[in-house]
């Protein structure tokens, strides 16, 4: 494997597409409005945007209910806008990345019509139909993950389907060659136009246990949580199956060669590391989450990381996250002082880092007055602070009206303080958060040590972590204080150089310990070996 491929290399931008930039007033983003921004992007440093669905749908769950794999949803544009923002993205030096729903379709899907239409339709086995019950309770007791039985009856078709989210989002059968070939050739056809990769959605629910036997009881599950989680979903999720599934999705992009494939799946470590498929035939990149659900706190972190590093297979090329358009978002979780220490965690751990739109200027979430509820999940289970709109609400571009994201009203509010917090406000503030990604995003390009180097942990305690980054006789050493209290640090070997902090200043002179001020992060160039 190349070891400097792109998508080691650089960094990822997810681009939420309802939530980026309208440009026809609807007051929902579309594709001339990423092409209008590509520049924030280049600016920023990326190397690659991945963009969530823009297919058609009936967005029952805002375009990961696909009705059509190979077009383009009106509200986004037409074909011919899709064409026109890989090409500038291209010529930008930017890749594109496509978000690809391969567990299940909308219920407007021709296929599903197709599917419930007759038994013996020959696309019957496309979906999963079963009997119920005697009495006529559904076949087993597995959960959606919106909330309810996973399986709806069908009038039409006189059967239950199974679907993992919603009952609009029927599972597509993968265990049916067809299936396969099907969903392989929408793959074909985007990396046909041009696209240089996929993030390949809910790929732990691609294939479910063979035969459908319950899932047990989660005995730690508590009123208040998920639904879905009152189950261990051992019969549902992560099967074994599934892996050949991924591999045929990599042989269909090593076909075409320096593609990524990407995959979602929310899984401890050990399970997670199986995505990379055996001899690296899965995923290049498995989505690695677990930045967001480990306690912001330096040793959970520490080992979250250590952990991660050693269980990674021989070439398996690690990657970060911090939020995206699901989960809370990282300034809400942890901050805003400590979302800069967070960034600079993310851009210089080893691995590709994926930034969520908004994170660079450190939105947060917004409060979704119920009236204005758009999230399906929300909506089938509320009140429980499960909703993803707070974390979705459009990007603040100028202190404009509606911050010149629309000039229509937006689809779902923006952040009161928009008039403050947005993309032109930060351009011009040396020490914004903005320009703190840019300059961590500079520093990673211009520093092998950072985008290629080795990892080494070298000081962890209740207040400070501590790590260095090398590569041949490079050494940098980052060190993050995670509290708002003063903290001072003895480096293992002298500092030579401070060339980054989180407060975007002059740090002090160097000495032989570290002070670290306030919810600080820096980023030192440490002594080279003396031979
Ligand atoms: C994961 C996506 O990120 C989420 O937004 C969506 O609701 C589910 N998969 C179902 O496609």
């Amino acid at each position: 494997m190349d070891v400097n491929a792109w998508w080691q290399t650089g960094v990822i931008y997810q681009v939420y597409p309802r939530s980026f930039q309208d440009t026809d007033g609807d007051g929902v983003g579309d594709l001339d409005g990423i092409r209008r921004r590509l520049h924030h992007l280049v600016d920023l440093g990326v190397q690659a945007i991945w963009i969530s669905p823009i297919f058609p749908s009936p967005m029952r769950d805002f375009g990961y209910d696909v009705s059509d794999y190979c077009d383009i949803d009106p509200l986004f544009g037409r074909l011919a806008n899709f064409d026109a923002l890989l090409a500038d993205a291209h010529a930008a030096g930017l890749k594109v990345i496509l978000d690809f729903v391969p567990n299940h379709t909308s219920d407007r899907h021709p296929w599903f019509a197709d599917s419930r239409s007759s038994p013996n339709s020959p696309k019957r086995d496309w979906y999963i139909w079963r009997d119920g019950k005697p009495g006529g309770a559904p076949p087993n007791n597995w959960e959606s993950e919106f909330g309810g039985s996973a399986w709806t009856f069908d009038q039409v078709a006189g059967q239950y389907y199974y679907h993992a989210y919603l009952k609009e989002q029927p599972d597509l059968n993968w265990r049916n060659p067809q299936v396969q070939d099907a969903m392989c050739d929408v793959l074909r056809f985007w990396f046909d136009r041009g696209v240089d990769g996929f993030r390949v959605d809910a790929i732990h629910h691609l294939v479910e246990d063979e035969d459908e036997r319950d899932n047990p009881a989660n005995p730690d599950w508590r009123p208040g949580m998920p639904p879905a989680d009152r189950w261990l979903q051992t019969r549902t999720v992560d099967q074994p199956g599934v892996h050949e599934c991924i591999k045929l999705m990599r042989h269909v992009a090593d076909r075409y060669g320096n593609k990524v494939m990407i995959g979602e799946a929310y899984l401890p470590i050990d399970q997670l590391m199986a995505y990379y498929g055996a001899d690296l035939s899965g995923f290049h990149l498995p989505f690695n989450f677990h930045l967001i659900s480990t306690d912001w706190q330096p040793r959970a972190i520490a080992s979250l990381i250590e952990t991660y590093e050693a269980a990674l297979p021989q070439g398996g090329w690690p990657n970060w996250v911090l939020g995206n358009h699901d989960r809370a978002r990282v300034a809400s979780r942890i901050g805003p002082a400590q979302a800069r220490v967070a960034a600079m965690l993310l851009l210089t751990l080893r691995g590709t880092p994926t930034i969520y739109q908004g994170e660079e200027i450190g939105m947060q979430d917004v409060p979704i007055p119920p009236s204005l509820v758009q999230d399906p999940f929300e909506r089938n289970v509320p009140g429980l602070g499960l909703g993803r709109d707070p974390v979705r609400t459009p990007m603040p571009w100028t202190s404009e009206r509606h911050a010149g994201f629309t000039e229509g009203q937006p689809w779902l509010p923006l952040n009161a303080d928009a008039d403050v917090l947005n993309v032109a406000r930060q351009i011009d503030d040396p020490r914004s958060m903005l320009s703190l990604y840019r300059a961590l995003i500079r520093l990673r390009g211009n520093e092998a040590a950072l985008s290629v180097g080795a990892f080494r942990l070298v000081h962890v305690d209740d207040h400070v972590l501590a790590y260095e980054r090398r590569i041949a006789d490079q050494r940098l050493l980052i060190a993050l204080n995670m509290t708002d209290r003063v903290q001072v640090l003895r480096p293992p070997r002298p500092a030579c150089e401070a060339l980054l902090s989180t407060y975007l200043d002059h740090p002090d002179p160097l000495r032989d310990d570290i002070h670290l001020r306030a919810d600080e992060g820096l980023i030192l160039r440490t002594l080279p070996d003396v031979a």
